[in-house]
């Protein structure tokens, strides 16, 4: 099938480059003529494991091209596939006019039938908003005949910043939001090659679907964090009660590890969009209240304990280690390692701050005074503690004992816990993570 795909984000870029890789023609429109110009070079915008290798192969077979002009490519195509950003508003509403404004630009010059798909996060019943935009600018123009042709679909994504290719080829299930049985058929057409059940559901129900997937997820994490707060100086160790209670198939493992919290561009913007819509709605999402209070006051007590160790930090060297929302990404948005870098400058502390991917965009969120260094262990050169925030597997492979040489104090405080099993006690160094038992004895005896 033909498709364009409006949109060349996290979320448009990775899903052209899978459809690509089904066997479809792609052309993908962004307004960013520089990110065009970029992509067309087979250059990445972002950091996304495997992704430039995809984009720069698939350009070479023909299959996906980039271009800023909208009108050059859609009229031979069979699907357009909106994919633009809907970034939360203040009062946690989800930003929609650069949709509609898509919606407006296919409309005016859809001259073919084509089906619409909605790939972006959106309140429930945008989708109808989408389609009514679209059919209304071809009425303009005079197609108002053609316009009852055209359908609508939501088809939300659930890829994950780091697995994101591997997400769309190997999906828990493709969640289909339509009207009638063609469009379902269509769908399912367009996704052959992908292994997963399709479930097949009104277009609301697939709009709830994505945020309500983020918002429960989000909510296992505030409750593992919840819990690390109250096992802390019990005794027992947080990882030892989610592997417990995660082997229950009812709960299952994932997304059950405590640490500062959740960032990114999804959790915190889905959970305060379903709490909102809710509201809209008549009803107080009590539940969500909860789970971003944790989230927002996680950090600022992880924080807390370092001043509670340390005394004041003013003029303290701290370094950082990791900056990125996760791993395996250069995205910094709304990550939890930046925010608690912002707490250690406010209490006059002196970071030196290290990101395998996300210096460059990490250095356009924190002031100049903080020393961006090259290495890993370039920060922690003459610190008087490490600060762990984002669990990269490169950390867990450096020297210890050069580490400790290193550092005026060995004192590591472990937000993500990703050292919590490297026995750093019997190393010499004080550590502190999130919800550990007693760092020695949880270490030794997970050491066997
Ligand atoms: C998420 C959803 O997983 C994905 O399905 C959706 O399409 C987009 O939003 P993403 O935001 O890329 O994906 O990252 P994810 O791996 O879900 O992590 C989100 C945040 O939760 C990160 O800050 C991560 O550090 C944190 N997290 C995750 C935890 O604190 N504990 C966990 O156990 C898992």
């Amino acid at each position: 099938m033909n498709l364009v795909i409006i949109g060349t984000g996290y979320v448009g870029l990775t899903t052209g480059l899978g459809f690509a890789s089904l066997g479809h023609r792609v052309a993908c429109v962004d307004t960013d003529a520089a990110k065009v110009a970029r992509l067309d070079l087979g250059e990445a915008p972002f950091y996304e494991p495997g992704l430039e290798e995809t984009l720069k192969r698939l350009q070479e077979q023909g299959r996906i091209v980039f271009t800023t002009d909208l009108e050059s490519v859609i009229g031979e195509a069979d699907i357009v596939m909106f994919a633009v950003q809907t970034p939360p508003r203040a009062n946690g509403e989800a930003e929609l006019s650069y949709l509609m404004g898509a919606a407006g630009q296919v409309g005016a010059l859809l001259s073919r039938e084509a089906l619409l798909i909605v790939k972006s996060t959106v309140p429930v019943g945008t989708n109808r908003k989408v389609l009514a935009t679209v059919r209304s600018a071809m009425a303009l123009q005079g197609r108002e005949d053609l316009s009852t042709l055209i359908r609508v679909a939501s088809v939300p994504e659930f890829l994950r910043e780091g697995a994101a290719l591997d997400d769309f080829l190997h999906p828990d299930r493709i969640v289909v939001g339509a009207d009638d049985e063609v469009v379902f058929q269509t769908i399912e057409r367009l996704h052959e090659g992908i292994a997963a059940p399709v479930v097949r559901v009104r277009l609301e129900s697939s709009e709830l679907i994505k945020v309500c997937a983020n918002a429960f997820l989000a909510t296992k994490i505030s409750f593992i964090n919840e819990v690390a707060n109250i096992v802390e100086g019990t005794g027992a160790d947080v990882r030892e009660v989610a592997r417990g209670i995660g082997l229950d198939k009812r709960i299952g493992s994932q997304f059950l590890r405590a640490g500062i919290g959740f960032g990114g561009s999804c959790f915190p913007k889905d959970v305060s969009a379903l709490k909102s819509y809710a509201g809209i709605h008549g009803y107080d999402f009590k539940l969500l209240h909860a789970v971003i209070e944790v989230n927002n006051t996680q950090r600022h007590r992880f924080v807390q304990r370092i001043v509670e160790t340390m005394g004041t930090l003013k003029g303290r060297k701290l370094a950082v280690w990791g900056l990125a929302f996760k791993p395996d990404t250069d995205d910094i948005r709304e990550s939890a390692a930046i925010a608690v870098v912002r707490d250690l400058l406010g209490l006059g502390a002196e970071v030196s701050a290290y990101d395998p991917k996300a210096m460059r965009n990490a250095r356009t969120a924190l002031p100049e005074s903080v020393h961006f260094a090259p290495t890993a262990m370039d920060a922690a050169s003459g610190a008087d503690a490490l600060v762990v925030l984002t669990e990269w597997p490169e950390f867990l492979q450096v020297s210890f004992s050069t580490l400790k040489a290193q550092m005026v104090e060995p004192m590591i405080f472990d937000g993500r816990n990703c050292f919590a099993d490297l026995g750093l006690v019997a190393l010499g160094f004080q550590y502190f993570g999130v919800g550990l038992g007693n760092a020695e004895s949880a270490s030794s005896w997970m050491r066997g």
